[in-house]
């Protein structure tokens, strides 16, 4: 049996105001009491890991520590098929320092060349941890298929080149409730609440 989340508070150990919005209008339904590692002033660690659940895990164990709380954590990107799954756990750095979407998603275009293969999916891994140590992790994922140029302005990151499995549209073009109901984030949310938040109303 998964450790369960007790109620109290929880802190989203993130530093990025946009997730730190999406986690907690995930977390509302739950009851939890949710509060950010950026509000704690709590530091930023390295993400040193090699998957996405490592990196997950080291940034809410990280957390959890500092705060002396339970910690939850998200570590997310795009995987692509072509690439060997690039740029996968390095998704943002691919975006330079400027942040520079357009430019990460014509390096993913470049870098595929002439090669037939356009499948991708996102993942995100979620980790719940404590301050013994303990974590609980999960990964959600959306497959689909590459195109270019980039299409819509809606979203973030790599949405203007994705079109999920079945769909016409890009993630950059279609609704973002909808994008929020069918996305890799939401798919390792409904598999962490059922792991810990069982006891939750
Ligand atoms: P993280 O903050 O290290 O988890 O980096 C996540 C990066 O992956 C983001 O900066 C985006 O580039 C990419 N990414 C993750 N989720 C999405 C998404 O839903 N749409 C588009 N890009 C995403």
């Amino acid at each position: 049996m998964a450790r369960q989340f007790e109620g109290g508070r929880l802190v989203i150990a993130s530093h990025n105001p946009g997730k730190v919005a999406e986690i907690r209008e995930l977390l509302a339904p739950l009851g939890a009491d949710a509060v950010s590692a950026g509000e704690l002033g709590l530091p930023e660690p390295d993400e040193t890991g090699r998957t996405f659940i490592e990196n997950a895990e080291l940034k809410a164990l990280a957390s959890a520590r500092g705060a002396n709380l339970p910690a939850l954590a998200d570590d997310s990107g795009l995987a692509v098929h072509g690439l060997g799954g690039d740029p996968g756990i390095y998704s943002a750095r691919w975006a330079g320092p400027g942040r520079d979407f357009g430019l990460a998603m014509k390096k993913v275009e470049e870098a595929l060349g002439e090669n037939p293969d356009r499948t991708a999916h996102f993942a995100c891994a979620l980790a719940l941890a404590w301050p013994d140590g303990h974590a609980e992790t999960v990964e959600g994922a959306v497959h689909g298929t590459l195109v270019f140029p980039p299409r819509g302005e809606r979203g973030f990151g790599y949405d203007p080149i994705f079109v999920p499995d079945g769909q016409g549209e890009t993630f950059g073009e279609a609704d973002p409730d909808w994008k929020h109901s069918v996305s890799h984030r939401a798919d390792a949310f409904r598999k962490l609440t059922a792991r810990c938040f069982g006891n939750m109303p």
